[in-house]
């Protein structure tokens, strides 16, 4: 859950703030983009240096760069950057003064202007903690939506033992992975995606297949698990790594093959997208050993492979949801549509080889997509993973709708 995310660290002057840089590194061991904000006091426990060696960026300590030459830095872009502004280690002034809603210092400025959720994991010692004026804070932040990861109990720097101890940075980081989770729209849902292509045998050694790279199934199944879904692949055979975060992933290598691994587990799924380039047809007798050249037929007969999404059109319930691709080598929006219909799909995703930087291979793709009601939406040239990310915005947007 922690893939791709944007993390914005915010560090204040406590003992525990060494702690800070395993949580840095941990954070993005997990796949997320780390930017570090500190205090001057975090400063006197750990250089900005360590914490700008471990990100590979520059930390932000204060409101001007260069004073000589007037740069000041930008406190409201670092809060629309970050998804999520993690306060680790939080201090009793902090809290504080996040509650009086003071911004006296850079790490402060950032709070009131940031428009993303706040976390805040205190530490302190025992007593500081338990104090009614920092648990009053705790509540008020609380009801103020900030979500606190509670301090641990243990030896204390002060030589007490007892509850203040921050979190350890593992701990902190399956924390916000539930937390994502939680949060993410597509919680508790499976979503299935078959992709790439299929190969049908002729014989032990030759296949009919074709040019799909299966780019974009798996740019899907990474962008619905981004969203919180658990993805199940079914996939043809493909040079691609296998896409972060998804639940299953299925090999094969027919169509009958990718029908009967659907299928299985059509039952269960909320949203299907058909991204596989499916083969229309395969040969009716194949050899189960090499043919020799002078054993090769002189045609080959064909049968058709069964039609996957138009079985998951056919048995869907009302609470089921389908996509469907239409590739197409002209403008091809009659016949998206009549894929559509025929195929009871809730959305056709139409891309056309006719567009430079669309279809088969290419790492873009230029989509438009159809909704039932006959509306559609007209997408520019992206990447794959922008285009995925697109369509699965367009599939929540319709499904609340
Ligand atoms: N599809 C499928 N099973 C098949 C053929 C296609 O699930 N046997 C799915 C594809 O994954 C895609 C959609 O159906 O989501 C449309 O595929 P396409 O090949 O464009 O449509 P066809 O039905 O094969 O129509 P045609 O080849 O005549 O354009």
């Amino acid at each position: 859950m922690l893939h791709n995310r944007r993390i914005l660290l915010g560090i204040t002057g406590s003992i525990a703030a060494y702690k800070s840089a395993l949580l840095a590194r941990e954070l993005q061991r997990r796949g997320a983009h780390v930017r570090v904000v500190m205090t001057r006091a975090a400063t006197e426990f750990i250089t900005p240096l360590t914490l700008a060696t471990l990100t590979g960026h520059r930390v932000y300590s204060d409101f001007t760069e260069n004073k000589d030459q007037g740069l000041w830095t930008n406190h409201v872009d670092l809060g629309l950057w970050a998804d999520v502004f993690l306060i680790a280690p939080a201090t009793a002034q902090t809290l504080s003064s996040m509650i009086a809603g003071a911004g006296d210092n850079f790490l402060l400025a950032v709070h009131l202007s940031s428009r993303c959720p706040v976390v805040v994991a205190p530490a302190m010692d025992l007593d500081m903690y338990q104090h009614p004026a920092t648990q009053e804070n705790l509540a008020m932040l609380k009801s103020r939506e900030v979500s606190v990861i509670e301090p641990e109990s243990g030896p204390l720097a002060s030589g007490l033992d007892g509850k203040g101890r921050m979190a350890e940075p593992e701990a902190i980081a399956d924390w916000l992975e539930s937390w994502f989770a939680e949060r993410a729209p597509l919680h508790g849902h499976h979503v299935l995606v078959t992709a790439g292509p299929t190969h049908e045998p002729i014989d032990a050694v030759r296949f009919i297949g074709n040019r799909s790279s299966g780019k974009m199934g798996y740019a899907l199944a990474e962008a619905f698990a981004t969203a919180g879904a658990a993805v199940h692949l079914i996939t043809g055979p493909t040079q691609l790594t296998a896409p972060a975060n998804v639940h299953e992933i299925v090999e094969v290598q027919t169509a009958q093959e990718m029908f009967n691994e659907t299928m299985a587990r059509f039952e269960k799924i909320d949203i299907a997208v058909a991204a596989a380039a499916v083969a229309d047809a395969r040969p009716v007798d194949a050899a189960d050993h090499k043919l020799h050249k002078d054993q090769l037929p002189g045609a080959i007969s064909l049968e058709a492979t069964p039609d996957i999404l138009a079985a998951m059109g056919a048995q869907k319930t009302p609470t089921q949801f389908i996509v469907g691709f239409a590739l197409e080598t002209d403008d091809g929006l009659r016949s998206a549509q009549s894929k559509l219909e025929r195929k009871k799909a809730d959305l056709i995703i139409l891309n056309t080889t006719a567009d430079a930087g669309a279809g088969f291979g290419t790492d873009t793709n230029k989509i438009t997509i159809l909704e039932k009601s006959g509306k559609t939406h007209n997408f520019e040239l992206k990447s794959k993973a922008e285009v995925a990310k697109d369509i699965v915005e367009t599939v929540l947007n319709t499904l609340q709708s």
